[in-house]
């Protein structure tokens, strides 16, 4: 359904986008926080091989959801969204897609620097994005697993988001995305 000011709720695409990209990071982290810690001379077999290929495919279903974001209009908001709130929900959803583009990238680098390669869906061969041993590509292992504590602080944000309007302003917006 649309009108004027835009879809009443977010389309089919996006809807299934949305909670793939749930269900992929609910594994993703079940993964990390289990797989062994990483040390140098380890090979990325195992759950490591696993995080390696769950990472690349959330990578790749967020430049398809990026793509199709840039490209469809946002459903209209529910009158009972105050200007700032939206701004603020508007820059929560600019920084999760922010975040899960970038911390799969530097996942990737850290891989690349250890010399493992890395397979898209661990199927499709992907490019190093750092050269074996590169001391940046080996610190942004560091900086990977901080900002995967950013992201779910992030997340952790924006469900309780939900959660507001879910069960206090009683509006629709989270059926929008159902
Ligand atoms: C959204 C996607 C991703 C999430 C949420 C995620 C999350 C995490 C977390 C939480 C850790 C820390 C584990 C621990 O020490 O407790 C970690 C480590 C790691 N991840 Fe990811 N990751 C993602 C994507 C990727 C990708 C795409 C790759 C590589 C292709 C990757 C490679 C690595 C490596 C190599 C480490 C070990 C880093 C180190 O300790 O130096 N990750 N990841
Ligand atoms: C891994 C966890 C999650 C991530 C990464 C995530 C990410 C996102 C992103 C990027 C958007 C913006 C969509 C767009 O405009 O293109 C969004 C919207 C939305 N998400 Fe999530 N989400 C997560 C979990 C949840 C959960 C658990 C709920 C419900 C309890 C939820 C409910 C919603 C709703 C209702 C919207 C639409 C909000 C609006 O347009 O104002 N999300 N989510």
């Amino acid at each position: 359904m649309r009108d004027s000011a835009g879809p009443a709720r977010y389309s089919m695409v996006a809807r299934v986008l949305h909670w793939s990209v749930v269900a992929l990071i609910v594994i993703q982290f079940a993964i990390a926080w289990t797989m062994p810690d990483i040390h140098g001379g380890m090979r990325p077999v195992g759950l490591i091989g696993w995080h390696l290929s769950f990472g690349t495919a959330i990578l790749a279903v967020m430049l398809v959801r990026l793509v199709w974001r840039l490209s469809h209009r946002e459903p209209v908001a529910p009158e009972t969204i105050s200007a700032p709130l939206r701004r603020i929900s508007r820059g929560t959803h600019a920084l999760l897609y922010a975040l899960l583009v970038a911390l799969p990238l530097l996942g990737w680098a850290n891989a690349s620097a250890r010399g493992w390669p890395v397979r898209l869906f661990g199927a499709i061969p992907l490019p190093p994005l750092s050269a074996t041993g590169s001391p940046l590509g080996l610190w942004l292992g560091d900086v990977h697993g901080t900002v995967a504590i950013v992201l779910l602080a992030v997340i952790a944000l924006h469900v309780a988001g939900a959660l507001y309007h879910l069960l206090i302003l009683r509006d629709r917006t989270v059926q929008r995305m159902l």
